[in-house]
């Protein structure tokens, strides 16, 4: 069977998305996926990104890495979306990405594709389901298939979101992923790989 395709795509302004989507491209490789690691254009203007150490770090660490491209979702089997949770929502950065799609949507070219997502908010009921949600309004739009992970496996009656993976930064935002939700990213990784093979198998 030919090797599944899996798009990590992302944005992060601190890291901790930045981490999580590096955990999942890991994770795809290891379940056999050909894996397109790559976080969308920063579009905050410099004075925002100045005044917070933690996002300067981040952007200047991360200002060479693969920017994400219209080609990456049509390239893919399967996608796996990262955003900071905004105010419950999806970050303005991720947003503005999936905006540009609309040739790619018209087309079909966004269809009948695995999509599920990941997140991290400050606190634990600062918005994580909200974001995710409204992440997914777009996936039926384009007539993807949403695959949540659901309860499918006894570990994600450890991280607890049914609706992808998410992580609490906590007030410093500063916590570590922990073993919950680095078991619960190898898990997401794992089957949506497993979900998109069995979509993409010919009859
Ligand atoms: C403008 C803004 C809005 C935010 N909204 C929320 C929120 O609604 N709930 C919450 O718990 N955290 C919120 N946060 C905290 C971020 O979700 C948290 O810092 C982020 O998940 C860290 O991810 P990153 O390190 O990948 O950037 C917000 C942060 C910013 C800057």
């Amino acid at each position: 069977m030919a090797q599944v395709k899996l798009a990590v795509i992302y944005y992060s302004s601190t890291g901790t998305v930045h981490g999580m989507a590096g955990r999942l491209a890991q994770a795809g490789e290891k379940a056999g996926a050909e894996v397109r690691l790559r976080q969308v254009a920063e579009l905050a203007p410099p004075e925002a990104i100045a005044a917070n150490a933690g996002w300067s770090q981040h952007f200047d660490a991360t200002r060479n890495e693969p920017r994400a491209t219209p080609d990456d979702i049509v390239w893919a089997d399967a996608v796996l979306f990262g955003t900071p949770t905004r105010y419950g929502n999806v970050a303005s950065q991720l947003k503005q990405f999936i905006d540009t799609l609309g040739p790619q949507w018209s087309k079909g070219l966004l269809a009948d594709k695995a999509y599920a997502g990941f997140t991290a908010s400050m606190t634990e009921h600062g918005g994580q389901e909200s974001t995710l949600l409204a992440l997914y309004n777009t996936i039926y739009h384009w007539g993807g298939v949403v695959v949540a992970p659901g309860y499918t496996d006894q570990l994600k009656f450890v991280d607890g979101n049914p609706y992808g993976v998410s992580h609490v930064t906590g007030g410093n935002n500063d916590t570590p992923l922990g073993d919950a939700q680095l078991a619960a990213l190898d898990h997401l990784a794992e089957r949506i790989v497993k979900i998109a093979a069995k979509l993409s198998r010919v009859e």
